[in-house]
């Protein structure tokens, strides 16, 4: 497979360039940040364009050449992907010949904003409009809610293996709670720009979670629960609230480290 050549790029010098440096990276990453990922993010990068470009100008070679380069350093430091691919961005002399020095910084700065973690870690958003176009760009869409999947317990088995049914339920809630964004500060998911099909999921999903008699029936249906222990999960109710306390304070005070240190 190759680098997606969209028909609204024009410039075939650049789409050749852009296709020789990244290519071998993206065929050097893991299954999840191969070129089918490149892909797809180069696609959804450049449907919301269409949206920012109602409130500002966007350029959309930047754009395409930040979705092509967001996830080129996985295969070189997985944890620090986002500054290793906005490094090599800004190393590749050869963009010199299709942007200007503000442009190249621009897109390295979206590049290493491109992360899910940023506003968890930092408290802070992408510097930029194309910051926040490819980082919504680089979710997932959901095209079925499958319990089964959402709520799969083979992690916590495997390390918990002692968990009651109770305590995983929580655990669960609490992880999907996050996930979907209704926990606010600890948010996994930011999307910056309304991505219908998965709205319409989340929605669907969120109305069991924030419905604690319709999550534990679901949860119930799937594990095969046929009865709850209520001692035992409001414990596990109480030990999922410490912990959330405990993760907002850490969101908290990262975001008191960034702040002291810019
Ligand atoms: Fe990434
Ligand atoms: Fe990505």
């Amino acid at each position: 497979m190759s680098l997606f050549r969209p028909s609204t790029i024009a410039n075939a010098k650049l789409l050749d360039h852009v296709a020789n440096f990244t290519e071998p990276h993206w065929n050097l990453n893991d299954s999840l940040h191969d070129i089918t990922h490149a892909n797809y993010v180069i696609d959804r990068s450049l449907m919301f364009s269409q949206v920012a470009k109602k409130d500002e100008e966007i350029d959309d070679n930047m754009v395409y050449t930040i979705g092509a380069y967001h996830d080129i350093g996985c295969h070189i430091d997985r944890k620090n992907h986002e500054e290793v691919s906005a490094e090599m961005l800004a190393g590749d002399k050869r963009l010199k010949r299709f942007f200007g020095h503000s442009e190249i910084t621009t897109m390295a700065e979206a590049v290493a904003d491109h992360r899910s973690s940023l506003y968890r870690k930092t408290g802070t958003h992408p510097r930029s409009t194309y910051g926040k176009i490819v980082s919504t760009a680089d979710k997932r869409i959901i095209t079925h809610v499958d319990w089964n999947e959402l709520l799969d317990t083979s992690w916590l088995r495997k390390n918990f293996p002692n968990n009651t049914h109770e305590q995983n339920a929580m655990s669960r809630l609490d992880d999907l709670m996050q996930r979907f964004g209704l926990i606010p500060r600890l948010e996994k998911d930011i999307r910056y720009f309304d991505d219908p099909e998965y709205s319409a999921k989340k929605d669907e999903i969120a109305k069991v979670l924030l419905d604690m008699d319709a999550f534990l029936k679901v949860y119930a249906d799937v594990h095969c629960v046929t009865e709850w222990n209520n001692v035992l999960l409001t414990l596990a109710y109480e030990d999922m609230q410490k912990y959330l306390a405990n993760e907002l304070a850490k969101a908290n005070s990262h975001e008191k480290d960034t702040t002291n240190s810019t």
